[in-house]
Order: structure tokens, then C-alpha cells, then sequence
């Protein structure tokens, strides 16, 4: 038996790195999918890659109203919502003094609110059904420990931490039948991480430098993430609620 069969998933930021990886695994395990992008370019091409009857929806995570449709839309194409992935992201550097406030914001926005409307219009569907439901949110090793050039992504991928923690709770005691989880990488090999490398002044040294902090030697594939992902959403972590997954090569062991 398939691992997501006859589930329904939408998933934000799958044009690229950890989100599509994740759409074709859940695909590949019998999931219908909606993939949504801030990236109109990249979109269609990807949910022909990922294949089925996959649909491609453009989505700025940080639109209230256009969250609505999303859903609405994924309603529409196939009846309802059991999973929701929060993959969507951007990760820039900074420290304390050299992040504007305008920085700052447009990290929350993106990364903590186009979150918490995830959880918020995705539950709004999944109440309507009484099948198994979860949603995932993509947070961070940053979300667990910070640096000191990490402030404005540290602060929003903590936040995502524990606004999972309170969904899941406030679902647990509501009756209904979703879980939230948040999922913690690092070093994965995607655009993220990818392109600072390929842009540093020396980038074969920018990764052996990056190598240095990952213990098992090793920067990880989209795929580490994907199969935690695609076990949080699948029935088989119906006992997991609020918890938080590490896949990090023993990054935070240290
Ligand atoms: N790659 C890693 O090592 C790593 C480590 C820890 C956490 N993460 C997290 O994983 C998630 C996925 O990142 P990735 O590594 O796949 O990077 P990625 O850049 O390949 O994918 C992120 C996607 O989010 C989309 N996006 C950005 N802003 C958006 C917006 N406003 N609305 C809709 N979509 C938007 C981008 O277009 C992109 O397709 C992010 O939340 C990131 O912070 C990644």
C-alpha cells in the first residue's frame, strides 16, 4: 500500500529544492499534488516533473487572500485537503547591526506568516473532512540553536518551532483529526545552500569550511528531507504531534 495514498497535498515552495523533492516522493507514494511557487517560471515545469494530474498554482506566501484561493483552488481540482507542506523560504545572513528592519520583516513575513496562514487556511479545509490530516512546517537547525550572522532567519525559523507546537496542541485538544510537526535541516544540497557556495570568492574552500560542521561529512539531499517529511505526513506518525524532527548529519550533537 502506498505510504500517502488517496491523500490530497499542497505544497509551498515545490518549484525548487526540498519542496519538490518532497511532491515527487508523495506523488510516488499516491498522493495527489499541488505544488504552489512564488516562481511562475519554474512552476509548470516542475509539476511536469513531479507528473500525474499534479497542479502548478502561482502563490506568494505572504498574501492572506491568495492563501484563500489556493486552498480553494486545490479544493476544487481534488475535493479536498489532507496535507499541507510549508517549505516556502528564504534564508539570507546577517547579523544584529547590519539587518534593516525592512530585512527583518520581509524574513518574518515570508518565513512566519506565509507559515501561520498555511496552518490557518489548512486546517480551515481539513475540518471539513474527518480523514487523517497533517501539516508539516519546514523550520531549521537554526530554529533549535542561531549564529551570529543568523539573526533575522533564526528568529523566524524559532518562531515557526513553536507556532507548530501550538497548531498541534490547539488541534489535540480541538478533536480534530491533524497533527503539525516542524522538521529541522541543515546543509541539504538545494538552491539555498547551493548558490552562497557557488558565489563565495573561493567556493571549493566556502565548502570545505561548511563540510568542517557537519559530522557526518557530508552536505545531505533533498531526499533526507523529503522521506521525513513524507513519514510525518503518511499515517505512519499518527502518535507524532508538536514534535520537532532533526535531520541536521549530527550538526546540533556538537
Ligand atoms: N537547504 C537547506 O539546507 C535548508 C536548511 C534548513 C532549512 N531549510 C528550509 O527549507 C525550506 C525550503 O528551502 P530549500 O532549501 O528548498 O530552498 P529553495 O530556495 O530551493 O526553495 C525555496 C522555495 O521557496 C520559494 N519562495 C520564496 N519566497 C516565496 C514566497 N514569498 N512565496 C512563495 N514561495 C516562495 C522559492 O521561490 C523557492 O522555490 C525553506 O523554508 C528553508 O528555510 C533549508
Amino acid at each position: 500500500m502506498a505510504r500517502v495514498a488517496g491523500k490530497v497535498a499542497l505544497i509551498t515552495g515545490g518549484a525548487s529544492g526540498l519542496g519538490l523533492a518532497t511532491a515527487k516522493l508523495m506523488a510516488a507514494e499516491g498522493a495527489r499534488i499541488v505544488i504552489t511557487d512564488i516562481q511562475k517560471n519554474k512552476g509548470p515545469g516542475a509539476a511536469k516533473e513531479i507528473g500525474g494530474d499534479t497542479l502548478f498554482l502561482e502563490h506568494d506566501v505572504t498574501s492572506e487572500e491568495r492563501w484563500q484561493q489556493v486552498v480553494v483552488e486545490t479544493e476544487k481540482k481534488f475535493g479536498k485537503l489532507n496535507i499541507v507542506v510549508n517549505s516556502a523560504g528564504i534564508g539570507t545572513e546577517g547579523t544584529i547591526e547590519d539587518t534593516s528592519l525592512a530585512d527583518f520583516r520581509k524574513m518574518m513575513a515570508i518565513n512566519v506568516e506565509g507559515t501561520f496562514l498555511g496552518c490557518k487556511y489548512g486546517i480551515e479545509a481539513m475540518k471539513k473532512h474527518s480523514e487523517p490530516s497533517s501539516i508539516v512546517n519546514i523550520s531549521s537547525v537554526a530554529g533549535l540553536v542561531s549564529g551570529f550572522q543568523m539573526c533575522a532567519y533564526s528568529a523566524s525559523k524559532g518562531a515557526v518551532r513553536l507556532l507548530s507546537k501550538s497548531v498541534a496542541l490547539h488541534c489535540a485538544r480541538a478533536g480534530y483529526n491533524i497533527r503539525c510537526n516542524s522538521v529541522h535541516p541543515a546543509f541539504i544540497s538545494t538552491p539555498m545552500v547551493e548558490a552562497p557556495l557557488a558565489a563565495a570568492s573561493d567556493p571549493e574552500k566556502a565548502r570545505k569550511r561548511l563540510l568542517r560542521m557537519v559530522p557526518i561529512g557530508k552536505i545531505g539531499e533533498p531526499n533526507d528531507i523529503g522521506y521525513m517529511i513524507l513519514y510525518l505526513a503518511s499515517e505512519e506518525s499518527k502518535f507524532v504531534t508538536g514534535a520537532e524532527m532533526v535531520v541536521d548529519g549530527g550538526c546540533t550533537a556538537m
